[in-house]
């Protein structure tokens, strides 16, 4: 099965804005559910796009200025979605 890739912005910025609480809830997720082999998670520096952050990407998709709640729903949705291809 193919790993779903979540890249977080941890810039300042992005950090400041959402992002570390993302990366958190993220990662109780991923323990939660032993999806270690399922999700790959990526930090980067800042991409050059502070005013819409915090900006993080699910696979293909780039996200902007997303609330925290909402990037575990999104997550799930990519883990259904790469669990049928
Ligand atoms: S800190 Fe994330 S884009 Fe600059």
């Amino acid at each position: 099965m193919e790993k779903v890739t979540v890249e977080l912005c941890m810039g300042s910025s992005c950090f400041a804005r959402g992002n570390a609480q993302t990366l958190t809830l993220i990662e109780h997720y991923i323990a939660e559910h032993n999806l270690e082999d399922r999700v790959e998670l990526i930090g980067h520096l800042c991409l050059g796009a502070c005013s819409k952050g915090p900006n993080l990407k699910i696979g293909e998709n780039t996200y902007c200025g997303i609330q925290s709640e909402c990037v575990l729903d999104l997550l799930v949705q990519a883990l259904q979605k790469a669990e049928t291809q």
